[in-house]
C-alpha cells in the first residue's frame, strides 16, 4: 500500500474510501467491508452527514476485528458555517464524538468560504461572512490549536487555490499540509499541482470517478463521463481492468492520495485492487493528454454577487 509522507514522518496510506453522499443505511456496511478488505484510510465530513453511523461501524470494527485506532488514517473537515474562531473546537468535537474518536489523523477547512452559523448552505449573499470579519488565517489559527492540543495530529485545506495557499502560508504557523482537490484525467490541475509540491503540501483527489452520484443540482448540462472515455476504457481492457481501476491507478501514479466513494461491496473490492495495477509511461502520457479543465464540483453554489466571490475564478484562485 503506497503511503504519503508527512514532515513530521506520519504516514498516511495513499488510498481511501471517501464517504461524501454515502447514505445513512449504507455507510455502515461500506466502512466494514473496507475495512475488512483492507483500506486503512477513512475520508469523512461533518456537511456528509453520516459521521454518526461512520463512528458506529468503526467502533463495531476496533471491537470485533484485530485493528486498533493507530492502524487507521481517518480525516474530517471543518463546515464553512463554523469559521468563527471560537466554533473551530466545538465543531472538531462533535466530529470526534460522532466518529466516537478521541483525534483526527487529520482536519481540513472544507472550502475556503464562510457562511453565517445557522447557514448550511447560501441562498443569498448576507448567508456569507465577510472574509475580513472571519479571516481564513483565523479560522487556521484555531486549526493549529486542535494540533497543539492534541484533537489532530495533521491539518489541512480542501479547494484551496494557489493564491489562498500562498495567503495562508503567509500568515501561518504550520504549513497546510494537505490540499484536498478535485483531481482526475480531466482536471489535472498542473499549476496547483506543481505549486503544493514545491511547497510540501500533498494532494488529495476527490471525485477521482467523475462523482456521477452527485445531486443534480450539483450537476451542470451534457457532462463528459469519465468512466466512458475511451482512451480510459481501452488502457483497462489491455490490463483486464475496469475503467475505475485506471482512473485510480492514475491518481496513484500521479502521487496523489485517492478516495472513491462506493457503497457496494464488489466495487470497494474493486477499487482497492485498483492499487496494484502499473500503469506505462506510455499509458501516463496518453492520459495526461485528456485534460479539459473540467470541474464536476465547479463550485458554482458558493457564487453570489456581493457575496464571499462573485466569480467562479475568485474562488477558486
Ligand atoms: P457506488 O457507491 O454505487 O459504487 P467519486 O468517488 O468520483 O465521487 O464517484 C462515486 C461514484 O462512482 C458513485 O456513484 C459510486 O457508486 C461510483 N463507483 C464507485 N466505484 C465504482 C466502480 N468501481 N465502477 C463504477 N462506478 C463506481
Amino acid at each position: 500500500m503506497t503511503k504519503i509522507k508527512f514532515r513530521n514522518n506520519d504516514e498516511m496510506p495513499a488510498f481511501g474510501l471517501g464517504t461524501w453522499k454515502s447514505e445513512e443505511g449504507k455507510v455502515y456496511n461500506a466502512i466494514k467491508t473496507a475495512i475488512k478488505i483492507g483500506y486503512r484510510h477513512i475520508d469523512c465530513a461533518h456537511i456528509y452527514g453520516n459521521e454518526k453511523e461512520v463512528g458506529q461501524a468503526l467502533s463495531d470494527c476496533f471491537s470485533e476485528m484485530d485493528i486498533s485506532r493507530k492502524d487507521l488514517w481517518i480525516t474530517s473537515k471543518l463546515w464553512n458555517n463554523s469559521h468563527a474562531y471560537k466554533d473551530v473546537f466545538p465543531a472538531l468535537k462533535q466530529t470526534l464524538k460522532d466518529l466516537q474518536l478521541e483525534y483526527l489523523d487529520l482536519y481540513l477547512i472544507h472550502w475556503p468560504v464562510t457562511l453565517k452559523r445557522d447557514v448550511t448552505f447560501p441562498t443569498s449573499a448576507e448567508d456569507f461572512l465577510s472574509l475580513d470579519e472571519v479571516p481564513l488565517a483565523k479560522t487556521w489559527e484555531a486549526m493549529e490549536e486542535a494540533v497543539y492540543a492534541g484533537l489532530t495530529k495533521h491539518i489541512g485545506v480542501s479547494n484551496f487555490g494557489i493564491k489562498k495557499l500562498e495567503d495562508l502560508i503567509s500568515k501561518s504557523e504550520i504549513t497546510p499540509e494537505i490540499n484536498q482537490v478535485e483531481l482526475h484525467p480531466y482536471l489535472q490541475q498542473e499549476d496547483l499541482v506543481s505549486f503544493c509540491k514545491s511547497n510540501s503540501i500533498k494532494l488529495t483527489a476527490y471525485a477521482p470517478l467523475g462523482s456521477a452520484d452527485r445531486p443534480d443540482a450539483l450537476k451542470s448540462q451534457n457532462e463528459p463521463t469519465l468512466l466512458d472515455n475511451p482512451t480510459i476504457t481501452e488502457i483497462a481492457k489491455s490490463k483486464n481492468a475496469t475503467p475505475a481501476q485506471i482512473l485510480i491507478s492514475w491518481g496513484l501514479h500521479k502521487g496523489f492520495a485517492v478516495i472513491p466513494k462506493s457503497t457496494n461491496p464488489d466495487r470497494i473490492k474493486q477499487n482497492y485492487d485498483a492499487q496494484y495495477i502499473t500503469l506505462t509511461k506510455d499509458d501516463m502520457e496518453e492520459i495526461s493528454k485528456l485534460d479539459k479543465e473540467f470541474r464536476y464540483v465547479d463550485g458554482s453554489i458558493w457564487i453570489y454577487k456581493n457575496g464571499h466571490f462573485s466569480s467562479l475564478e475568485e474562488l477558486w484562485a
